[in-house]
């Protein structure tokens, strides 16, 4: 089916496969919500079948936020957190009358303007965080991230002056974390509604749950974080002397595994004897690896059992970053492949989660078209992107006609 669908589509091109998303929802019925953050691909064909599964969205910008609408969200099943308020965003998120979830001390006061008396999440940082890399760890002193778990009580206060009721409190430590550090954020949960107090209703694990992107990694089972949770919600309801909702707020586990790219060999060479192949998709398509060395298992199409060796993978942008095989901190991390040739199909695999939704039309590339597979039946859901649209207003303005922008 790949081999057709390249030849159908062109190449490069993300395909996700919807069939496995309700199994990887169901997974997380140790929860009480389970909230999609849809940052992690936002496609509307993805959004609906992990609306059917029964989960609920969390959004980060106005575009995401008409996106969880068109998939059949409503306002109350649709959450919008930030760091700040972009001027847009907000407007979008009031209108639609979504809960918000704060992650900055002034956030306050400019929703308690706009929404007087209003309900609100605070996002903590514990004071730790941890995630695949140290780009994605999104809590501890060093991140921008959340409300100082030290300045919790002044913020609850400040709320309170403001006029706004604190009925939740939400923790998300990083991106691909482990059970370890997802289970230290349980009982830091605990302490933040110590200091919170009665107000507080919902409480959220974030998101992060780690998916395998390596042969060697096990998938996680989320059943013992589950119950870690639901210990410390026992916990905190004594605290607080009512029932809590305990909600998870997953990306990459609902969706990471059922997607792939499908890239094309352009070029083959030896470089100092090593092999490097070069494919016609780039980081504009698929920015993991040149983020952050993430790894993502090559394979090429029909060439299965036949002999290996390290084999560097890159793109055809003008960046020496542009590779696909490298390591965390930019190093060459070579993947064992068989002899690639020129046409080839190469499979980029698991990156449904934070692929196509990063991708970028750097080198005035066109953004990739991607697939939805269900029931074995692929259907296109966005076309490949024409750049040429983009040049549209810049041309008018070199011939002296008046751009699509404003002055
Ligand atoms: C606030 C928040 N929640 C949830 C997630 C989802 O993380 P993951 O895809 O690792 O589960 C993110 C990712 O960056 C996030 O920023």
């Amino acid at each position: 089916m790949l081999t057709d669908l390249a030849r159908r589509f062109g190449t490069p091109l993300f395909v996700q496969v919807l069939d496995g998303i309700e199994a990887q929802v169901h997974k997380l019925s140790g929860f009480d919500v389970v909230r999609y953050a849809m940052k992690a691909n936002p496609c509307l064909a993805v959004l609906r079948e992990i609306r059917r599964a029964g989960a609920h969205v969390d959004c980060v910008s106005a575009g995401e936020l008409a996106r969880a609408r068109a998939a059949g969200w409503t306002a109350e099943e649709i959450t919008f957190t930030s760091d700040i308020y972009d001027h847009g965003a907000l407007d979008a998120a009031v209108e639609l009358g979504v809960h918000m979830n704060l992650g900055s001390p002034d956030m306050i006061e400019q929703y308690a303007e706009r929404v007087p008396g209003g309900k609100v999440t605070l996002r903590v940082n514990p004071g730790f965080g941890h995630g695949h890399n140290a780009k994605v760890n999104t809590g501890g002193p060093a991140s921008k991230h959340g409300i100082w778990h030290g300045d919790l009580a002044d913020c609850i206060e400040r709320a309170r002056r403001a006029g706004l009721t604190v009925t939740g409190l939400h923790m998300h430590i990083g991106s691909g974390s482990d059970l370890d550090h997802l289970r230290r954020v349980a009982a830091a949960m605990v302490d933040a509604v110590r200091v919170a107090g009665k107000s507080v209703r919902v409480i959220s694990a974030g998101g992060g749950l780690p998916t395998p992107y390596r042969p060697e990694d096990n998938p996680l089972d989320p059943a013992p974080l589950a119950a870690v949770w639901n210990e410390a919600r026992a916990r905190a309801e004594e605290l607080v002397g009512h029932p809590l909702k305990v909600e998870v707020e997953p990306g990459r586990f609902l969706v990471a595994e059922g997607g792939l790219m499908l890239a094309e060999v352009r070029a083959v060479k030896s470089v100092d004897g090593a092999p490097f192949v070069l494919v016609n998709a780039g980081f504009h398509n698929l920015a993991r690896p040149m983020l952050y060395g993430a790894f993502h298992q090559i394979s090429i199409l029909g060439r299965d059992g036949e002999p290996r060796r390290p084999t560097v993978v890159a793109g055809p942008l003008c960046e020496a970053s542009d590779v696909f095989t490298q390591g965390s901190t930019g190093e060459p991390a070579p993947q064992e492949l068989p002899t690639a040739e020129v046409g080839d199909l190469m499979c980029f695999h698991d990156t449904g989660a934070y692929g196509s939704s990063m991708s970028s039309v750097y080198n005035t590339m066109p953004i990739a078209p991607e697939v939805v597979v269900a029931d074995g039946i692929p259907r296109l859901a966005r076309p490949r992107q024409d750049p040429s649209a983009a040049m549209a207003s810049e041309m008018a303005l070199l011939q002296g006609e008046e751009g699509s922008v404003n002055p």
